[in-house]
């Protein structure tokens, strides 16, 4: 049971494929984890008392991480909360693992979402999250670190996968399932119809969990 102020994003599919994903990566113990896009805290709590990491976690909602870090208190777990944009707000940092569930539908409106949205519009094609951390990755990772990221696959995994490469990483789907539609992609299935990114009658959409490692593996 995680606390959540409204607005917040309630932890679901994603967040659960992403925490599967992550017991599948072998994450040492006292592995410096930061989870980007923390919303209640749920990854970086599975981090910090599944896997035993030291974990920061970044935000950009007062919101989730007022909400996050009264989850993690009420565990007695040491985290490490930032608020703000995790494209500026880690700067000279590293990590050896980085996890994230970031924003990524795809909406009408190309410029900055707000309130309840930010959780998950990402721009007309869904990737202005996703393309910033694919950005970022090289410059937080430590020399042996890996990122999981969790995203539908209606906003491209081949255009992911060619941005983590591209970066110098070596990347792949390491997870997949296939989900219902919630209420948001529900709302729009017309407009995302006529962009050709679903198909006539679809209600499902494909969850892709991309892992990116620095080294070879
Ligand atoms: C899909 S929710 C994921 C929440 C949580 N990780 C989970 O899986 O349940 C995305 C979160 O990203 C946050 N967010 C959106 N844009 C951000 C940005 N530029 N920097 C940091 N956090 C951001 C939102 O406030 C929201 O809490």
């Amino acid at each position: 049971m995680l606390i959540r102020t409204p607005g917040v994003y309630r932890p679901q599919a994603d967040t659960r494929l992403l925490a599967e994903a992550m017991s599948g990566a072998g994450i040492a113990p006292r592995s410096r984890v930061l989870d980007v896009c923390t919303g209640t805290g749920a990854l970086a709590i599975e981090a910090a008392r599944n896997h035993g990491a030291s974990v920061t976690a970044v935000d950009i909602s007062r919101t989730a991480v007022a909400s996050a870090r009264l989850n993690s208190r009420l565990r007695g777990l040491d985290i490490e909360f930032v608020r703000g944009d995790f494209r500026t707000a880690l700067r000279d940092r590293t990590f050896d693992v980085v996890i994230s569930n970031p924003p990524y539908v795809p909406c009408r409106d190309d410029g900055p979402p707000r309130g309840t949205a930010r959780s998950w519009d990402a721009g007309i094609d869904g990737r202005s999250a996703i393309d910033a951390l694919c950005a970022l990755t090289p410059e937080i990772l430590s020399e042996t670190g890996i990122l999981l990221m969790v995203h539908s696959a209606l906003c491209g995994v081949e255009a992911t996968l060619s941005g983590l490469r591209g970066a110098g990483l070596k990347a792949s789907v390491v997870s997949r399932a296939t989900i219902p539609f919630g209420p948001v992609m529900s709302g729009r299935s017309a407009w995302l119809l006529d962009r050709g990114l679903i198909e006539a009658g679809q209600s499902y959409e494909e969850l892709v969990v991309i892992r990116a490692d620095r080294s070879r593996r």
